[in-house]
């Protein structure tokens, strides 16, 4: 399959998209990005996605390349360039390149854009079933979590923790209370109770995460939308974790210890039947 990429405009195959070894995104890290999961060929909450890259930019002082009417017309085009139904479009924004290395702003850089798709592989059906593996780390990254930069060492990181123990995400603690994953929010559930740590700077607004309180709010779930002591995430009932390309997964293990019952909860299979049903409805519906 080949693959068509969007670099600054251009529309061109996936191995000939090049950039300069001065871009800032190459030396620093110094840009944003989204990845907005697309159903039926339809981007899903692309208006929020696009929020949120708006708040990354005008967050780390780089001014948003285009409108979202363009962005939207972008995305568009990829995803019809590109094979599948559902896909992953990642959107990919640095400060550009400067004439030599130097940490300060270049005075006249041209933000480099580029636009790519994959394949969007949610969970396989399995994961959902059994349930999955995390384990935990103290949140080492800087304090504008709410930021979705590039500079995501910190995440690559702790998200390799997981993997070295077998496990699919480290949820992260930070000053005893429970942050996020490596690249999730993560909720929980006690007595029946769905606990969601709040946003602030410390933690990023997952676009799942919001659809998860939307829900539950929809259809009468009790909900907290409040810190969650790293005590309580360890006694809960049910842990979840929540992304774009994740959905809703419920985590049965916890450092080597069960979470709850040690099986995917009841209020899990519940919020996941929603999910989906939301997702047929506004994507798939008409
Ligand atoms: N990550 N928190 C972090 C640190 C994340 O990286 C992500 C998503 C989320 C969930 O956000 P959303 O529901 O909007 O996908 C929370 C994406 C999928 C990634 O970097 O691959």
């Amino acid at each position: 399959m080949m693959r068509t990429v969007c670099l600054n405009g251009a529309f061109l195959p996936l191995a000939e998209a090049k950039v300069s070894v001065m871009d800032r995104g190459f030396l620093f890290g110094d840009g944003a990005y989204e990845i907005v999961p697309v159903y039926s060929r339809r981007p899903f909450r692309l208006a929020e996605h696009l929020a949120r890259l708006r708040h990354t930019l005008d967050g780390i002082h780089l001014a948003n390349p285009h409108d979202d009417a363009t962005w939207a017309r972008l995305i568009d085009a990829i995803v019809a360039r590109n094979e599948g139904e559902d896909q992953s479009v990642y959107l990919h924004i640095t400060r550009g390149i400067g004439a030599r290395r130097e940490h300060a702003f270049p005075a006249q850089a041209a933000p480099t854009v580029f636009i790519m798709s994959e394949p969007l592989q949610t969970p396989p059906p399995s994961q959902r079933e059994a349930g999955i593996d995390a384990v935990s780390a103290p949140d080492v990254r800087w304090l504008r979590c709410d930021l979705k930069t590039l500079s995501l060492l910190a995440n690559c990181l702790l998200r390799q923790q997981a993997v070295d123990a077998g496990c699919i995400e480290t949820i992260l603690f930070r000053d005893g209370r429970m942050t996020e994953g490596a690249a999730s929010n993560i909720f929980a559930v006690k007595n029946g109770v769905l606990l969601a740590p709040p946003k602030s700077e410390l933690v990023l607004a997952g676009i799942t995460y919001d659809i998860v309180l939307e829900l539950a709010a929809a259809h009468g779930l009790p909900c907290e939308v409040r810190e969650v002591a790293e005590a309580e995430a360890r006694a809960a009932d049910e842990l979840w974790l929540t992304s774009s390309t994740k959905e809703v997964l419920p985590i049965v293990r916890l450092d080597g210890q069960p979470v709850g019952a040690g099986r995917p909860g009841p209020v899990f299979a519940q919020m996941y039947a929603w999910y989906q049903a939301f997702k047929q409805t506004v994507m798939r519906g008409g």
